[in-house]
């Protein structure tokens, strides 16, 4: 199940809905579930009303939202969150913080955004230590980093949203330096085979077309070091998932990541969707609806190991039982593969 925010957890805390909306899907057949952005213990991580926290109380409610997913036999990993710009001041739990990023942003003639100091990211980098350790504490099956659609790892990456000139911008290998710094701090802040995935993504929640690598090689030398720093397993972040990544290739960006990394990637895109309106607009109704398609093409790309595990995210939003339903209607060994490799390659 892909990571999906859902709004639904006031004051940060994850309740008893929260706690019945994932055993559902675990008990639907689900293999792995990815929980909705779950923000970490740093002031200005985040963004949104209702989004869950991921410290203090908020640790307790997720503990029982675990428990409750693993008696109904799947994996759970919470998503690691920190938006960066996205933020505005007013947001819970410390609506006097103003945004952090990259660069200052200045809106209206006020700075809505603040340029973060190597002090800040020593900060962040600390504090997803802790979220990682936190998640091993609570019996988590690993952890997420939320490295994708514009949010402050991706903001960082994306050349055109850091214009900085210290160790932290400029070239690739300096844009990619405070993800680094997350993973080798989560690494040893847990045991050495617990699973940390890495969530990437070309598109930004502000631009469809938004791209960090524009040649497989870019993406070997994004990915590259973060494998070296501890990455267990890549997602990559796609719309469509049987898209080609890059010009003049048939190849997908999951496909191409496992290629240039040797690591298992997760695949995701409109997974049992037909191919939708082209919208530039983030969860119009347009990108949302689709109609239902087979899985002939999902099936190919795994016997041509394209990638190793996939993720549903509207599907299973809509139907808690996808996966059971999906094995009952004749796909059942490929399915039943699929969950027994989850449990292998994440174990
Ligand atoms: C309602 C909704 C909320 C989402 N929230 C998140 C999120 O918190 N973190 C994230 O990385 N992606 C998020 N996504 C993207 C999904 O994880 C997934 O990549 C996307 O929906 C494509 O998969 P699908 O075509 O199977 O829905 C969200 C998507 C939807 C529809």
């Amino acid at each position: 199940m892909a990571p999906m925010t859902r709004n639904c957890s006031p004051g940060g805390i994850p309740g008893d809905d929260v706690q019945q909306y994932y055993a559902r899907r675990a008990a639907g057949g689900t293999g792995l579930i990815i929980t909705e952005g779950t923000y970490i213990d740093h002031p200005a991580a985040n963004g949104y009303k209702d989004v869950p926290a991921f410290f203090g109380p908020a640790l307790e409610g997720w503990k029982r939202v675990v428990d409750a997913v693993h008696a109904d036999g799947a994996l759970i990993v919470p998503q690691l969150w920190h938006v960066g710009s996205v933020r505005r001041a007013g947001m819970e739990p410390y609506p006097q913080v103003p945004g952090m990023g990259p660069e200052e942003l200045v809106e209206n003639g006020r700075t809505v955004v603040n340029r973060m100091s190597q002090d800040d990211l020593r900060e962040v980098v600390a504090s997803y230590a802790r979220a990682a350790a936190s998640a091993q504490a609570t019996g988590f099956d690993g952890v997420e980093i939320h490295g994708a659609h514009g949010y402050l790892l991706d903001q960082f990456l994306w050349e055109s949203s850091n214009h900085r000139t210290d160790a932290y911008g400029g070239a690739l290998e300096n844009r990619c330096r405070l993800a680094v710094e997350v993973v080798r701090a989560m690494r040893q802040a847990v045991a050495a085979d617990f699973p940390i995935i890495f969530r990437f993504s070309q598109w930004k929640m502000s631009d469809y077309g938004a791209r960090i690598a524009s040649t497989a090689s870019e993406l070997a030398d994004i990915l590259t070091p973060l494998a070296d720093a501890g990455v267990t397993v890549f997602h990559a972040s796609t719309r469509r998932f049987w898209e080609p990544a890059f010009e003049g290739t048939a190849e997908s960006l999951a496909a191409c990541a496992r290629r240039v990394t040797g690591k298992p990637v997760i695949a995701v895109g409109s997974i049992g969707m037909a191919q939708q309106h082209e919208t530039r607009r983030f969860r119009t109704r347009d990108n949302v609806d689709s109609d239902v398609a087979g899985l002939e093409q999902l099936f190919d790309a795994l016997d041509q190991e394209d990638f190793d595990l996939i993720a549903v995210g509207r599907g299973m939003l809509a139907d808690p039982c996808w996966a059971d339903k999906v094995r009952r209607s004749g796909s059942t060994s490929l399915l039943n593969a699929l969950t027994a490799d989850v449990m292998q390659k994440l174990l």
